[in-house]
């Protein structure tokens, strides 16, 4: 008779959208066979109420989550709450005996970074830091093709990542407008992005030269108000979010703020955002590969463009995930060979759900047994902490007006 698979006992924690979603709600129906959700925390315990019912699950609500670690010794916690609060959560559970999945950035200081280090070496427990794109398939055949060989060795790459003025603007909303919560978007979203450059490279970043500027967003705006709710100026605003008309954000969110005061749709000209929209930077590896990086926060478009220059070739890269006209849905990998040797086109479907699969293939990778990480996707506290540094450094880069070189921490 075959034996009955052990689930592993997860207790969720931070039940906003990507709790809800992602570790909630989809994973439960697609990966129950493997875990089981013991526990939801939430300083919201409305929004936890309300995560609990979406997600479909009886499992008890804590508010407190000493209390909830004590009570139901989870083997494994996931971590979903803003970034600079995932430190102490990490270190909590990891001391009582659990593994850990944290959603990226893993965290937004030099210093939370060491005690995390330090805990996981002391706990002998396992950190996942949740580095997605890693795993969408048009990165892992790029991957592919660089460990093949397929342009020798690379030795620059070229990489520009845009957001569309709705997902981008959905940052000046919330606590991601504040440096001291997200280490500004060279950390709390550019961490997917050096993680991709670490990966890709297999290499650690060593000196970073950033220009950071807030020219759209907050300050710049021509007038302000609290939030699109209550706005004056709704009729006017190019920003103007109608909550309601989404029902999930709407009642995860609104009813739920009348407890915390978290608004979902904060005025995105806010005085007091303290992060830039605007970001480039050059960033010099140990391997010796120079890169060409920028970030911007207000575009028509969503998606990256990428190339990699090698002694031998191009591998070039347009990935678009919305825009203003139709896309096949499917990516275009374009390799081109110096010395005549030619050009391949080479077409990597789209897969279902979000980053084109890539969060399907991590949840595979992470819980079914057995599964095999021939690329070495899966990503571990190093590749956690690394990604953060390079974006702190760019951060102060792009402060001081000198080069930044990366701390040896690790
Ligand atoms: N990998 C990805 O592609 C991806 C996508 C979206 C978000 N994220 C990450 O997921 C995390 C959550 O993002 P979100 O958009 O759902 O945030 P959110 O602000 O919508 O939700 C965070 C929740 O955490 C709760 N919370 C805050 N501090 C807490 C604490 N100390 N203990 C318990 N609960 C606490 C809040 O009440 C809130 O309900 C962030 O780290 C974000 O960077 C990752």
């Amino acid at each position: 008779m075959a034996q009955e698979l052990k689930r592993v006992r997860y207790a969720l924690v931070g039940t906003g959208n990507r709790g809800t979603t992602m570790w909630g709600r989809e994973l439960l129906a697609g990966w129950s066979e493997f875990v089981e959700l013991v526990g939801i925390c939430d300083l919201n315990l409305m929004r936890a109420e309300r995560a609990r019912s979406m997600i479909g699950s009886s499992a008890p609500l804590y508010e407190d989550f000493a209390l909830m670690l004590e009570e139901l010794k989870p083997a494994l916690v996931i971590v979903c709450t803003p970034d600079d609060t995932h430190d102490d959560i990490i270190i909590r559970a990891l001391e009582s005996g659990a593994d850990v999945i944290s959603e990226k950035p893993m965290t937004t200081t030099p210093g939370k970074i060491e005690r995390i280090r330090e805990a996981e070496a002391r706990t002998g427990r396992r950190v996942d830091v949740s580095f997605n794109y890693r795993f969408s398939p048009t990165a892992a055949r790029i991957k592919e093709l660089i460990e093949e060989g397929a342009i020798g060795d690379v030795t620059s790459v070229d990489f520009h990542w845009y957001l569309d003025n709705r997902h981008g603007a959905d940052y000046f909303r919330r606590w991601h407008a504040y440096g001291a919560h997200s280490g500004s978007l060279f950390v709390h979203k550019a961490t997917h992005h050096f993680d991709l450059l670490n990966w890709y490279l297999d290499s650690d970043p060593v000196e970073v030269k950033g220009f950071g500027q807030l020219v759209h967003y907050g300050r710049n705006g021509p007038f302000r108000g609290v939030r699109c709710k209550t706005c004056p100026h709704k009729g006017e605003c190019d920003y103007y979010l109608d909550l309601a008309a989404d029902p999930f954000l709407d009642a995860l969110y609104e009813d739920p703020s009348a407890l915390d005061g978290y608004h979902r749709d904060a005025c995105v000209y806010r005085e007091d955002i303290d992060i830039p929209d605007t970001m480039t930077a050059a960033i010099r590896y140990r391997s010796g590969v120079q890169v060409s990086y920028s970030l911007n926060t207000y575009m028509p478009i969503e998606g990256h463009h990428i190339a990699f220059n090698g002694h031998r070739g191009r591998i070039e890269l347009r990935q678009y995930e919305k825009q203003p006209w139709t896309e096949p849905p499917a990516d275009e990998i374009v390799l081109m060979k110096s010395f005549g040797g030619g050009v391949e086109r080479i077409w990597v479907p789209h897969e279902a759900g979000g980053h084109y699969g890539g969060d399907n293939r991590m949840r595979d990778m992470i819980f079914k047994p057995g599964s095999n990480d021939r690329l070495r996707q899966r990503a571990g506290s190093r590749a956690g902490a690394m990604s953060v540094l390079c974006g702190l450094a760019a951060l102060e880069s792009s402060r001081t007006g000198g080069s930044a070189t990366l701390p040896t921490l690790l």
